[in-house]
């Protein structure tokens, strides 16, 4: 039997510690194992090494397997901020991160994430990069928060943007679905960004802020 394209492209990369502890986490919580697709994390920490931000706004943390990928790309003194509704699942990632020997970089924010962004915006913080990852009825909303957080040459990035199927299936038409496909639109008509979309894996919106 010949290996998946996905399986044979996994197979290249040795394991990496940090990330299977992740995925062990997960399943030892009793947590479903939603995060990241495995290329595209790798890709998380090239984005941010390549455009090299120093302040990440990740929402939705689940254990920390994308906030591993993203602070890995930092350098020295670059920080995570990470929004997540769930106090347990804060509680894992910061954990795994810790283990990953990151956990001086982050900083949870425990709640549902339109509140903390109402307050980091309050606060007037601003970001260089944006990873959007929690609920998908929120994806339009986190979009504008993070439009209006952004710092000139900002990256966006979002996840899931696919819904396995969901988004390109006319019959589905529930609110997650409506408010993917609003999303992906704003992505690539917005003109305050420039963008593309990946449909490998569930699919992956990245943009960056004229
Ligand atoms: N980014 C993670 C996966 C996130 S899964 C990774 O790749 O490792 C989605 C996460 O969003 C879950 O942990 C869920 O609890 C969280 N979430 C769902 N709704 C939310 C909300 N309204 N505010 C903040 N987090 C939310
Ligand atoms: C699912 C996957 C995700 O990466 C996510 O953020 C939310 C849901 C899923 O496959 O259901
Ligand atoms: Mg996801």
């Amino acid at each position: 039997m010949n290996l998946s394209d996905d399986q044979y492209v996994e197979s290249l990369y040795a394991e990496d510690i940090d990330l299977a502890r992740v995925k062990a986490g997960l399943a030892a919580n009793g947590m479903r194992d939603i995060s990241v697709h495995a290329g595209y994390g790798r890709l998380l920490t090239m984005l941010v090494e390549m455009s090299g931000a120093s302040e990440l706004l990740e929402i939705g943390a689940l254990g920390g397997y994308s906030g591993i990928c993203l602070a890995r790309g930092l350098g020295g003194g670059g920080t995570l901020t990470s929004l997540e509704l769930i106090p347990e699942y804060a509680e894992v990632a910061r954990v795994h991160m810790e283990a990953a020997g990151l956990g001086d970089k982050v900083t949870y924010y425990v709640g549902d994430a339109k509140e903390s962004l109402e307050k980091l915006k309050q606060e007037e913080r601003s970001f260089d990069f944006f990873f959007i990852d929690a609920d998908k009825e929120g994806y339009p909303i986190y979009l504008e928060y993070a439009l209006s957080m952004a710092k000139s040459g900002a990256v966006i990035v979002g996840d899931n943007i696919l819904l396995r199927g969901r988004t390109t299936n006319p019959d589905k038409q529930g609110p997650a679905v409506q408010a993917v496909r609003a999303f992906n639109e704003a992505i690539a008509s917005d003109e305050r960004l420039r963008s593309t979309i990946i449909p490998g894996y569930d699919g992956l919106a990245i943009a960056i802020v004229k």
